[in-house]
């Protein structure tokens, strides 16, 4: 594929299967804004990804909906990225199968993610949810994509996503472009504000452990004092200590401040300082996104304006390069 643009190029998906927690955000979201002033970015939502838990037609879809009210009121400007939603792309489900060829059932059988959502849905180990990273590798490779800022957690599948482009490439010639990860330098982990050695996720049945976007100022405080901290009342970085060192990532993420000026802001002051200025920081962190998605979230018209032409926009690189690949691999062309 041909970039005639000088920039790198930048792609990363969130699944539509709830609003984003902090976690998303700070690990992933926050990322992409700040890289979509710098290159050129294709962000969406990967609600192909979603169905491979069992999911309602109307959560779907009104899911769907507001995940791209998301993206958008949070910062990302459909007229400089390329913001879509998968489903509307459909060479990344063709291009997803090849790339299943081209890899080994062992290398798809070790990603830990397969491992934790098969025990977690042990009544529904459906073959998406196994083939689900080859699928992301095509989202990846198929734009061509130098960086991909995803949270720690997804590292593996970008791993895998390397290991597959090398692959191919050795046995055709260089074709895709082997991406990066962007992994930022806090924020890339957010736990549990109740069980902090457990990651936050909107799928957590304790609601107090996870922050929603969206989540009003009140409650946003509530849950943060109410975090599981310990008993030593000082703020440092330590892994004996995850609460306290959860919050400062969340801090650190929401401000820029290492954990060295974090530690000296607090300096002789208690966890209530410190949980109150932590629940500020967010509050207003959020703040800009809620109004923004308040309103835009009522336009649906304008919402599915952006949609549509993102798909186009998407789709004409996409289709490109499943054509380019499928040239490699020996199909008929006509
Ligand atoms: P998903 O939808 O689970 O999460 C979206 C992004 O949020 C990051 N993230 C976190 N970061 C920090 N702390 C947390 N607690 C936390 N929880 C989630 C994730 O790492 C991710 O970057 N497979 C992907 C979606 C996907 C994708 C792609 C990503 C599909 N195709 C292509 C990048 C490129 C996923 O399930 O993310």
């Amino acid at each position: 594929m041909e970039n005639t643009s000088k920039k790198k190029t930048v792609l990363s998906l969130i699944q539509p299967t709830g609003t984003p927690t902090l976690g998303n955000y700070l690990g992933a979201l926050k990322n992409w804004v700040m890289m979509s002033k710098e290159y050129d970015c294709f962000f969406g939502e990967a609600d192909l990804h979603s169905i491979t838990v069992r999911t309602s037609p109307e959560d779907l879809n009104s899911r769907s909906i507001e995940m791209f009210a998301i993206l958008i009121a949070m910062g990302l400007d459909p007229e400089k990225s390329i913001i879509f939603c998968q489903s509307h792309v459909p060479a990344h489900a063709q291009l997803g199968w090849i790339l299943d060829c081209y890899t080994q059932f062992g290398e798809a059988a070790r990603m830990t993610q397969f491992k934790d959502k098969s025990a977690k849905h042990a009544d529904n180990i459906n073959l998406g949810l196994f083939t689900y990273p080859t699928l992301m590798a095509a989202d990846i490779l198929i734009y061509n994509a130098d960086y991909v800022p995803i949270g720690a957690d997804q590292k593996q599948h970008l791993e895998l996503t390397r290991d597959i482009a090398n692959r191919f490439n050795g046995l055709y010639g260089n074709f895709f472009k082997v991406p990066e990860p962007f992994i930022g330098k806090s924020g890339a982990r957010v736990m549990s504000l109740q069980e902090p050695d457990k990651k936050m996720s909107k799928s957590d049945t304790n609601q107090k452990s996870f922050i929603l976007v969206t989540e009003p100022a009140d409650s946003i405080v509530k849950k943060i004092k109410s975090a599981v901290t310990d008993s030593e009342a000082r703020v440092y970085y330590s892994e004996e200590k995850p609460g306290v060192a959860n919050l400062m990532e969340i801090y650190s993420a929401c401000t820029g401040r290492s954990y060295e000026q974090i530690e000296q802001e607090f300096e002789g002051k208690g966890y209530g300082a410190f949980k109150a200025s932590v629940a500020e920081t967010v509050v207003e962190e959020l703040k800009p996104l809620q109004a923004e998605y308040a309103r835009l979230i009522k336009d649906r018209g304008y919402l599915e304006k952006c949609a549509t032409e993102g798909a186009k926009k998407a789709s004409a690189v996409a289709d490109n390069t499943v054509k380019e690949c499928m040239k490699l691999v020996g199909f008929w062309q006509y």
